[in-house]
């Protein structure tokens, strides 16, 4: 798929933000799905019409009605079926099933339930309601069982605090993704003088391994060179150790230690249309719950972050519109290879129906400079 070598830069110009079905996507918060409302929303470039039944379980159908297209989401929601607005036919909610066509006369041979509308597979966990993309057209296989886990953000505690952070990117997703893993850009789009700057630039030598869809970068004690660590290890009075998986189709999660002390962070960028990314951001930790300081340091540096990272993809994007093909550089940049391989293989996988070739072999050493 492309002329990947250990010395050289490789070439790439495959970042087509490719989409990968059969996985997990945040759809949206679970606070924007509420009462009888109908809420649009956006996954792969699927429309979406999301609601809660009368009990409160959300769920999600194709924003498009199977007699002539019109968006159901203008319709009316009764707690049980949706009712398109245009000539009134109903469907079931979660099912998507046509349960009644008002034009129809007693006489009529159309077996109605034997039309849907197309859903989805849905779920809330995490503060967000997670749709299962099987294709476009909300049409699963009768009885599917899938493979693919929801993402959870992991916790170690009972008790525990949560917080959220979200922004669009204007990109495709994989110039989304490898943005998030990349490490590089840090001292020059993070700078701050309370946080590091380029003067901080050391030479970084980390330790990762393959996993299930994804590699991990292994515990390790984090940067010295930066402050929310130096903030933890003032807190918890005990050395962190932190790790840092990507996992297929999009998420990073980073879990930081200290003693019986733990922040957990889980890290997405979900395609929403070919040129548009969402990036969410959700953290969890038990670490002074009655004193709100990681709070507060993830309300104030996460914005902060976030907003740095999404000017750097919009001007990103004046460049990408005259050259696609970008340079992959050893090693800083070889996470972002492997997600290219990890996504080829998925694709291949997914293609062949044969188990997926994992393209890192073992644990390897990667080495840079930020
Ligand atoms: S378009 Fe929906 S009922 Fe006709
Ligand atoms: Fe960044």
């Amino acid at each position: 798929m492309n002329d990947m070598n250990d010395t050289g830069p490789s070439r790439l110009n495959n970042a087509g933000g490719e989409f990968l079905w059969n996985f997990w996507y945040p759809a949206l918060r679970s606070e924007q799905v509420y009462g009888r409302k109908l809420t649009r929303a956006m996954l792969l470039e699927a429309p979406l019409a999301l609601g809660r039944d009368a009990a409160g379980k959300p769920f999600a159908l194709r924003d498009v009605c199977p007699h002539r297209a019109f968006p159901l989401s203008f319709g009316q929601f009764d707690g049980a079926t949706v009712e398109c607005a245009y000539h009134g036919w109903r469907f079931d909610a979660h099912t998507g099933q046509c349960k009644h066509i008002p034009s129809l006369t007693a006489d009529s041979k159309l077996k109605c339930e034997r039309i849907y509308a197309g859903s989805y597979r849905c779920a809330e966990r995490d503060g967000y309601i997670w749709v299962f993309m099987a294709n476009t057209e909300g049409r699963e296989a009768a009885g599917a069982s899938i493979s693919a886990a929801l993402p959870e953000v992991p916790t170690f505690s009972a008790r525990y605090k949560m917080a959220h952070l979200w922004a669009e990117l204007p990109c495709n997703v994989d110039h989304g993704i490898i943005g998030l893993m990349d490490p590089a850009h840090g001292p020059f789009v993070h700078q701050a003088w309370w946080w590091r700057s380029r003067r901080s630039i050391r030479e970084k030598a980390k330790q990762y391994e393959p996993i299930a869809n994804g590699f991990r970068m292994s515990p390790h004690a984090p940067s010295a060179n930066s402050a929310p660590y130096k903030i933890l290890k003032l807190i918890t009075g005990e050395p962190a150790t932190t790790t840092i998986d990507f996992v297929l189709p999009n998420v990073r999660i980073e879990q930081i230690r200290a003693g019986r002390y733990w922040l957990s962070s889980r890290t997405t960028v979900t395609p929403i249309r070919r040129d548009l990314c969402r990036l969410d951001f959700c953290a969890a930790w038990n670490i002074l719950p009655w004193f709100p300081v990681v709070s507060l340091i993830i309300h104030v540096l996460g914005p902060r972050f976030i907003r740095q990272d999404t000017e750097v993809i919009e001007k990103q994007a004046l460049g990408l519109k005259y050259q696609e093909r970008m340079m992959l550089v050893d090693d800083a940049d070889r996470p972002a290879r492997w997600y290219f391989e990890l996504k080829a293989a998925c694709l291949e996988s997914q293609r062949t129906g044969m188990p997926m070739e994992h393209p890192v072999s073992g644990p390897v050493t990667l080495r840079w400079r930020s």
